[in-house]
């Protein structure tokens, strides 16, 4: 069977896709593909193993051709991929969800409430300049967060993780989702609250929501106005969840507080106003980047094609009904 794996992943997991004689071939880019490159190296290939940099659609599905089984997406998000335009040929899209993801992104998460509310990075650049002079009462004064208000909206795995959290620092929890969560809301003691309540009552807006056409730009320049005024918010979910021409203004009106994103709107863009904020942090989409995170990605996403090109049932179909009809 031929696979083809758009780029090279951390860990050694993608030296068992050579068993039972498969041919394999591992972009030797270190970077995203043009669409021209894919199509050329992954044409008549059996399985796709890509990242979530890799638009897969129904024309890329049927330029490989029909012996394409799987698409094996090394990432938790499928918003890259044209899931339906798969289901319609038979093909399995798999992903991969793990607990090790999930405590990555909820972590890093953290890390930028904590850099947004103590202004660890405007710190930290003013410390490297040379401008300590010794103990001051009003330099860079933040924001405790104790007895505060986070407004989780989308309270999947990622963003309970990111709820439970919370409890350590003392912090009211609200969420919004699209189903109420009542044992999550006994356990970790959140509320549920609408759209608009948890825009208005939140001192801290952190988006955990995957990319759909009903999330995408769902933080505008309505939604924006709804926040509390010095309100935080959080983007480790997808970039084009916010749009960043809306926020960029939020930002500059001193409507919002401070934002700190890990996703952009239109990824490696950014958009240049952003730089020159100080009341905004930014990492390179790296919230699921920690050694455990990537290692077991890559296990489920090599597991994935294994197990399809062994016409074993893999974990983490993201539609399950495509099993019966797959090619
Ligand atoms: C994902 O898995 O969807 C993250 O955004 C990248 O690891």
């Amino acid at each position: 069977m031929k696979i083809f794996v758009t780029r090279q992943i951390p860990g050694e997991h993608l030296e068992k896709l050579k068993v039972n004689g498969n041919e394999v071939v591992i972009s030797e880019f270190s970077r995203t593909l043009t669409s021209e490159e894919l199509l050329s190296k992954a044409k008549g290939v059996d399985a796709l193993l890509c990242l979530l940099t890799d638009k897969i659609d129904g024309d890329v599905m049927d330029a490989i051709g029909p012996n394409l089984k799987i698409i094996s997406n090394y990432a938790v998000g499928f918003d890259n991929i044209d899931v339906k335009a798969a289901s319609e040929r038979g093909i399995l899209v798999t992903n991969t969800p793990s607990e090790e993801v999930n405590e990555a992104v909820a972590e890093h998460t953290w890390a930028l409430i904590l850099s947004l509310t103590r202004r660890i990075v405007e710190a930290d650049e003013a410390t490297r300049r040379g401008a300590y002079r010794g103990w001051e009462p009003d330099v860079f004064l933040g924001t405790n967060l104790i007895g505060k208000t986070l407004g989780i909206v989308g309270l999947g795995r990622i963003g309970s993780m990111v709820a439970r959290r919370a409890m350590g620092f003392k912090m009211n929890v609200i969420y919004n989702k699209h189903t109420r969560d009542e044992v999550a809301e006994r356990e970790i003691q959140i509320k549920f609250v609408t759209l608009d309540e948890l825009f208005a009552s939140s001192d801290v807006v952190s988006l955990h929501v995957p990319l759909t056409e009903e999330t995408r730009h769902m933080i505008n320049k309505e939604t924006l106005a709804k926040m509390k005024k010095g309100a935080f918010l959080v983007n480790t979910a997808r970039g084009p969840v916010v749009q960043e021409r809306d926020l960029v203004e939020a930002l500059r009106s001193g409507h919002l507080g401070g934002a700190a994103l890990d996703v952009f709107d239109n990824e490696p863009n950014i958009s240049p106003e952003l730089y020159d904020m100080p009341d905004v942090v930014t990492t390179p989409h790296i919230a699921s980047a920690t050694y455990e995170a990537r290692n077991k990605m890559g296990e489920q996403a090599v597991a994935s094609i294994l197990d399809a090109l062994a016409n074993t049932k893999p974990q983490n179909l993201v539609d399950e009904t495509v099993w019966e009809k797959r090619r």
